[in-house]
């Protein structure tokens, strides 16, 4: 099998187990981004593909070779972090060039990849300045073209857009992913910013306390996750979860405080899932009273309460809403996503009735 291959890959630093068996396939030129909480395994995952870490078990292949064992510097593997160190001495072609002198190619095909790589970064210009001279973006860019002169056989990156404000990384990220796509380079990307992934990902791997939770493509685990940690990593602002009962006919009902009939859930409804005024057919009625609007730009951003007494939040177009008087909200039948209370997972592959 070709691209890279986790096989049962685990890894613990003394009694703490920090990956417990991630599998994944990432196919040749294929870009999967790791989204997860803070802590929960990505920058170690990563490390252990670079070789920087040996795993507890399991097998890291690459293009078909098990590289478990291999030094990092025979992996033919390039990296980009977060705090990306740039040689302060050196010009921007100089840093650009320094791993290919190591390698000791020739003086002509140097410079023809530095200024290849620099014309798709949009660098040119720069290549004479030092680090010093550069902007915070334009200096990330001069990391991802030291790793891209390489012609690398995988790509890693971690966090790489993390201290760029909210606008270069914006576009950074569509020149990221115009470059990965271009070069063909098989790649893993790291993030916590879910928009980043959604954005980057062919595919996204999302990982909670060192378990894969799901794996798919971005618009699959929207629009069904696997679980409550998934739903309430992916998307913005977050699933709301709500109690409530499923009954042997398939209807939903929100927990008001009585016991219901039938099997208790979670149900989850996205902000923007919510519509004013009941449903035409099945639905949810949701008995809503904000307590403040946050704005969202072309919309709004509702929070308050439901009658259940459970904190809820609506993603809306701006009106005039009265703060602390009840409105009525529906969610449509197909839009519910149901949770086992216990183990978080996902239940049933039909879409429920409401009620
Ligand atoms: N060398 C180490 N020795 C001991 N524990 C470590 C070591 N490296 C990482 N850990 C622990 O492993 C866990 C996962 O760390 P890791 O850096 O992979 O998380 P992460 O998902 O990249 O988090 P973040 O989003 O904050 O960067 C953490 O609890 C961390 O404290
Ligand atoms: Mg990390």
């Amino acid at each position: 099998m070709a691209g890279l291959v986790l096989d049962q890959v685990r890894k613990s630093f003394g009694r703490t187990e920090v990956l417990r068996g991630i599998d994944l396939d990432v196919a040749p030129g294929e870009m999967v981004v790791v989204v997860g909480a803070s802590g929960c395994g990505k920058s170690t995952l990563l490390r252990l593909v670079a070789g920087l870490e040996q795993p507890s078990s399991g097998r890291i292949m690459l293009d078909g070779e098990d590289i478990t064992a291999r030094d990092p510097a025979a992996r033919d593997i390039a990296m980009v972090f977060q705090h990306y160190a740039l040689y302060p001495h050196m010009s921007v072609f100089d840093n650009m060039a320094y791993g290919l002198k190591v390698r000791r190619l020739p003086r002509a095909e140097i410079a023809a990849r530095v200024e290849e790589a620099a014309q798709m970064l949009h660098i040119s210009p720069l290549l004479g300045r030092k680090p010093r001279e550069l902007s915070g973006g334009q200096r990330q860019r001069v990391a991802i073209g030291r790793a891209v002169v390489r012609k690398p056989r995988l790509f890693l990156f971690d966090e790489p857009l993390s201290s760029l404000d909210a606008r270069l990384r914006t576009s950074m990220r569509a020149e990221i992913k115009r470059l990965q796509r271009r070069l063909g380079v098989t790649s893993l990307y790291v993030t916590h910013d879910q928009h980043e992934a959604m954005s980057l990902g062919d595919r996204i791997l999302v990982l909670n306390e060192g378990r894969p939770a799901q794996l798919g493509p971005p618009m699959e685990i929207y629009a069904r996750p696997a679980d409550t940690a998934v739903a309430e990593l992916i998307g913005d602002p977050p699933m709301n979860l709500l109690p409530g009962w499923l009954d042997a006919n398939g209807r939903v009902r929100l927990e008001t405080g009585d016991t219901g009939h039938g099997r208790p859930v979670l149900v989850g409804i996205r902000p923007e899932d919510v519509a004013g005024g009941h449903p035409d057919g099945d639905g949810l009625v949701l008995r809503f009273t904000p307590d403040t609007v946050e704005p969202m730009g072309a919309e709004v951003l509702l929070v308050g309460r439901l009658d259940t007494g459970a904190a809820f939040s609506v993603r809306t177009l701006p009106a005039s809403f009265a703060l602390g008087s009840r409105l009525d909200f529906h969610c449509p039948a197909q839009r519910l996503h149901l949770f086992d209370p216990g183990s978080g997972q996902r239940i049933g592959p039909a879409g429920p009735v409401a009620r």
